[in-house]
């Protein structure tokens, strides 16, 4: 279950105070968010910054959202995507239960840490 993450440090509940240590880096997140091999948020995604050819078109395009949500709303909406739709193909990058045909060496690991949340939530935000 998605809680049990965050109960083994993965990324913190939107009510949760965040830990000054965890202060997200901008250039960090944008950095996981358009890797092909980290964030993987771009197969998806348009996003600032990368030509259409690169982007995918499943998900809405990400120009402006930091205006469009708070930053605790943005981590809702990427921790727990299936909260807005049940049917969401939107993987949630902290969930390690209830997946299919994961590689062995992923198995139970979440695919971004609570740092990388951070960094990814603040890149989010400047995206206005
Ligand atoms: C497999 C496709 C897919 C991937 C990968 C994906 N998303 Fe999404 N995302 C979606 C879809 C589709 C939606 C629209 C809501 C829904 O139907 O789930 C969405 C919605 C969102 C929203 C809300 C946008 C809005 O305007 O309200 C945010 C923010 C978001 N995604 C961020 C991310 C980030 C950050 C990553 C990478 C960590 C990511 N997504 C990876 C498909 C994806």
């Amino acid at each position: 279950m998605v809680l049990a993450a965050a109960l083994v440090g993965g990324p913190l509940s939107s009510d949760a105070p965040v830990p000054a240590s965890l202060a997200g880096n901008p250039v960090r997140g944008q950095q996981i968010a358009t890797s092909r091999s980290v964030g993987l948020c771009v197969l998806c995604h348009a996003v600032p910054g990368v030509p259409a050819a690169h982007a995918g078109t499943l998900g809405p395009d990400l120009a402006g959202v930091g205006a469009r949500h708070t930053r605790a709303a943005l981590r809702e909406r990427v921790l727990y995507p299936e909260r807005f739709n049940v049917q969401t193909v939107m993987p949630s990058p902290v969930r390690t239960d209830g997946l299919h045909r994961v590689a062995a060496a992923r198995e139970g690991r979440p695919l971004l840490d609570a740092q990388q949340v951070e960094d990814l939530l603040s890149w989010l935000e400047t995206l206005k």
